[in-house]
């Protein structure tokens, strides 16, 4: 179309037809398309997330061998047209696709790096609801991250363990892969008779037939993708219930039965304090995974069901369950507020400790690792609200975040700090916050000039000796 304009806007400078009668591509108010972007702009992760729509829910229907790793699956994304166009890129890392549908139509698709670039006709209308059905077939990758660690699709011994942040929900379907843009979720996992598959949310179904086992399940609030997980194994399953009456569903691989059982069965109690000065727990359910998945090595705060690599302490229990108000609930706007995140779920462990008769905040805070470091040491030497893809989960999100919040609220003392951090949860439940968004929340609810204060704290390298 450039050519052609180029040409045509020359012919008619000759004949001296005016410029704008050649505007592209019609009269005032017909749409205007053009290619949704292929990121959201993020510098941790320049490729996640895409422009130009918004999910509304994803489908994701498979059937997996862990014998085989052969992986049969059928993606539906249910989304929105936020502007005319006429092209629009999902993220996906996964295997080959053998057919793409949008709304029934065959569509044209390319592939270049974790971009998925859809060509679909009839072109899109803003505001227009849209379906795309992706079919696909392989083993699922499994993705490393800029600090060295694996996820995405991992295969275990007896199944698969799916953690997927920063960057993983790509490795096994496709979608909008940036914590900006949350969808409701239903998984239909179709795994040999004998493996138990856990998903998000609640369990809907469970239908055996000719040696397999279907389970399907639904979260009907919003989550982020890098949340989403259906991790599979040989599990022992068990609900209960905590006090406010919150369907807990645990599945723990048998190996590590002993060794997690204390972490486990303090689930009710964890949710029910965090309840008290969190505010309410923001999801319909709560559980955890517990499995064996020796390579990968940490813990993950999928919605509803985090998932432990190896059995879990009950102070890493505390933190993923924490982690579903902060991080889950209230997701970061970049990556590079991940200290709202892991400064928030770590001093939320350390207020457990506190609460269960352990250390005090006050006594960890000072202890020998956290503000007792040198400071000559490295560890003052990260920003906390910038740390960097390779540090985004190393030692100064996690514990000078919590430290920048233990030091707030000596600063503007508990009322106002409980309230704000109760506050933060409910004005962003279900959303995204931003570093700056928390600084002005805290100088608002105290009143003070805390300027120097997020400084010495968050922006600037060095141990912060007063503030
Ligand atoms: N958010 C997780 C936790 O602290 C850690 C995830 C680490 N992921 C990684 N790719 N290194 O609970
Ligand atoms: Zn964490």
């Amino acid at each position: 179309r450039a050519a052609g304009t180029a040409l045509a806007a020359v012919l008619c400078a000759l004949v001296g037809v005016p410029d704008h009668a050649l505007a592209a591509p019609g009269a005032p108010g017909e749409p205007r398309y053009s290619p949704g972007a292929a990121d959201v702009g993020d510098p941790y992760f320049p490729d996640q997330g895409n422009g130009g729509y918004d999910v509304r829910h994803y489908d994701i229907a498979f059937a997996y061998d862990p014998s085989t790793k052969h992986m049969d699956a059928t993606t539906t994304v249910e989304a929105v047209a936020t502007q005319d166009m006429d092209r629009f890129d999902l993220d996906f890392r996964g295997p080959q696709i053998t057919s793409l549908t949008v709304d029934g139509h065959k569509a044209s698709f390319e592939r270049s790096g974790q971009e998925l670039i859809v060509t679909p006709r009839p072109k899109l209308k803003s505001g227009k609801d849209f379906t795309v059905v992706v079919k696909y077939a392989g083993t699922p990758p499994v993705v490393t991250d800029p600090d060295g660690s694996i996820e995405g699709w991992v295969p275990t011994d007896d199944g698969a363990f799916v953690p997927g942040e920063p960057q993983g929900a790509p490795a096994w379907f496709p979608g909008d892969d940036h914590p900006t843009d949350k969808a409701t979720f239903t998984f239909h996992a179709t795994v040999p008779e004998g493996v138990t598959a856990v998903g998000n949310g609640k369990l809907v179904s469970k239908t055996a037939a000719g040696g397999h086992t279907t389970f399907v399940w639904d979260e009907k609030e919003p989550m982020a993708t890098y949340l989403a997980t259906v991790t599979l194994g040989n599990f022992t399953v068990a609900q209960s219930a905590t006090p406010s009456g919150i369907p807990v569903y645990t599945a723990v691989d048998p190996r590590l039965a002993d060794r997690s059982a204390a972490a486990v069965s303090k689930i009710p109690d964890i949710v029910e304090y965090f309840s008290t000065i969190f505010g309410p727990y923001p999801f319909s359910s709560v559980g955890a995974i517990v499995d064996q998945a020796p390579d990968v090595g940490y813990a993950l705060e999928s919605q509803t069901k985090p998932i432990f690599s190896s059995a879990p302490s009950v102070g890493t229990m505390a933190h993923e369950l924490a982690h579903q108000w902060y991080g889950d609930s209230v997701s970061v706007g970049r990556w590079s507020d991940i200290w709202l995140n892991e400064g928030f779920a770590t001093y939320a462990s350390w207020l457990w400790t506190e609460h269960t008769g352990g250390a005090t905040a006050q006594q960890t805070f000072d202890s020998a690792g956290n503000y007792g470091r040198a400071a000559t040491s490295s560890f003052w030497q990260t920003v906390t609200a910038d740390p960097g893809p390779e540090d985004m989960f190393g030692n100064v999100p996690y514990n000078r975040g919590a430290m920048t919040l233990h030091a707030l609220r000596g600063k503007i003392g508990d009322a106002v700090f409980f309230k704000l951090i109760k506050d933060w949860a409910t004005t962003h439940r279900h959303g995204n916050g931003r570093t700056a968004d928390f600084v002005a929340a805290a100088q608002q609810a105290s009143g003070q000039d805390l300027t120097r204060f997020f400084d010495v704290w968050l922006y600037q390298k060095g141990k912060p000796a007063t503030w």
